[in-house]
């Protein structure tokens, strides 16, 4: 198979890239082919084996000479080269990480963990678009996997604090910009034990509100505060991130046409690369907390049950502990007040991996394997 890459420099592709030399993949795949936005000619990257040197990415014929197309390249790129492609009568498969085409009735949105069936009988059908999901979609999913497939889902309320990297390369920057800017403008009075905390927080505030603060990339603070929008605004009280919970979940699952309710209200705080999220589930009956136990737990080999204690929730359930990893952990597992149906549940997953890399490199290997 040939395979082209679009995107590989950026955030996504980048991990995409390392996740596929340490899984070896690039091994199966006859010709990979690195494509550009900017430097045609160019070396591509190393991935241990000779490979042309790098094709222009908006190169309707050098693209349908593909077999597939995975790209990165980020949503303007899809709508400028996607339909082009397909009227130049190109019949490849294109995985893709951007949300453009995910809700098309004609693509499949990937997380086979989760909705490999449902990936199957798309290529039987000949389904040839495979997207990515919302990244705080498929991390939910992957956590709360085992309820969904014993159907015991009737709805799911998803209360999210989410990490910067949703955003972007620049405004992980600048949370990190931030953080330092509220300390240096302290760093004195930090430094003197005796000084008054109140003083601090006066000049910090300060800071938070003044126009010197980094803001450029969110448009208002993120370090030392929180952002309760995600995405457009619907204009009908919801934040596009939140529609998608519903209708995303729902296609995943292949169930658009009965679907589960999934709603909540999205919001972003000062985390790297983890999205967590505090879930209210309502069952469909009454389950023993230990049975929900053993079958998230078992639900594929990256979720885990962490047991509802101080210790381990701290130690275990938190973005520094999740980061850089694929395990999507779930914890805080308790039957509500409200009743034996209704469980709360608190997961952390990392946005870069499975939220946005891993789904679609899975989605090759079926391809080529
Ligand atoms: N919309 C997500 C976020 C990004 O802003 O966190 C990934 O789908």
């Amino acid at each position: 198979m040939r395979v082209g890459f679009v995107g590989w420099r950026g955030m996504v592709g980048s991990v995409l890239m390392q996740r596929m030399r340490e899984e070896n993949d690039f091994a199966r795949i006859d010709e990979p082919v690195f494509f550009t936005t900017s430097n045609v000619g160019g070396r591509a990257p190393d991935i241990g084996k000779d490979v042309p040197a790098l094709r222009d990415a908006f190169s309707v014929d050098a693209l349908s000479a593909m077999d597939a197309i995975v790209t990165c390249q980020g949503g303007d790129y899809t709508s400028q080269i996607y339909p082009r492609l397909r009227e130049a009568g190109w019949k490849g498969f294109w995985i893709d990480a951007a949300s453009t085409l995910r809700m098309q009735d004609d693509a499949i949105i990937v997380l086979d963990p989760v909705n490999l069936s449902v990936i199957e009988a798309g290529l039987a059908r000949g389904v040839r678009d495979f997207i990515g999901g919302n990244c705080t979609v498929s991390l939910m999913l992957m956590a709360l996997a085992g309820l969904f497939r014993e159907n015991l889902v009737k709805w799911v309320s998803a209360m999210t604090y989410q990490a910067a990297s949703g955003a972007g390369a620049q405004n992980m920057r600048e949370l990190i910009s931030g953080m330092g800017a509220i300390h240096a403008s302290v760093a004195g009075e930090l430094a003197d034990p005796a000084s008054a905390i109140l003083d601090i927080d006066r000049k910090v505030s300060d800071l938070l509100r003044s126009d010197a603060f980094p803001h450029a990339n969110f448009g208002v603070p993120l370090a030392g505060s929180l952002i309760p929008w995600i995405d457009k605004d619907l204009g009908n009280g919801q934040s596009k991130e939140e529609w998608k919970g519903g209708v995303e979940a729902n296609k995943i699952l292949g169930r658009s046409d009965n679907p589960v309710v999934v709603d909540g209200l999205c919001v972003r705080v000062g985390a790297m690369r983890c999205h967590s999220q505090a879930l209210t589930l309502k069952l469909t009956r009454d389950v023993p907390l230990d049975e929900i136990v053993d079958m998230l737990d078992g639900a594929s080999p990256w979720s885990s049950v962490v047991p509802n204690n101080r210790e381990e929730s701290m130690a275990r359930l938190s973005p520094a502990a999740v980061t850089g990893t694929l395990s999507v952990p779930v914890g805080r597992l308790r039957k509500m007040a409200m009743g034996p149906a209704y469980l709360s549940a608190f997961t952390v997953g990392d946005q870069l991996l499975w939220g946005a890399a891993e789904p679609l490199r899975r989605m090759l290997s079926l391809l080529v394997s």
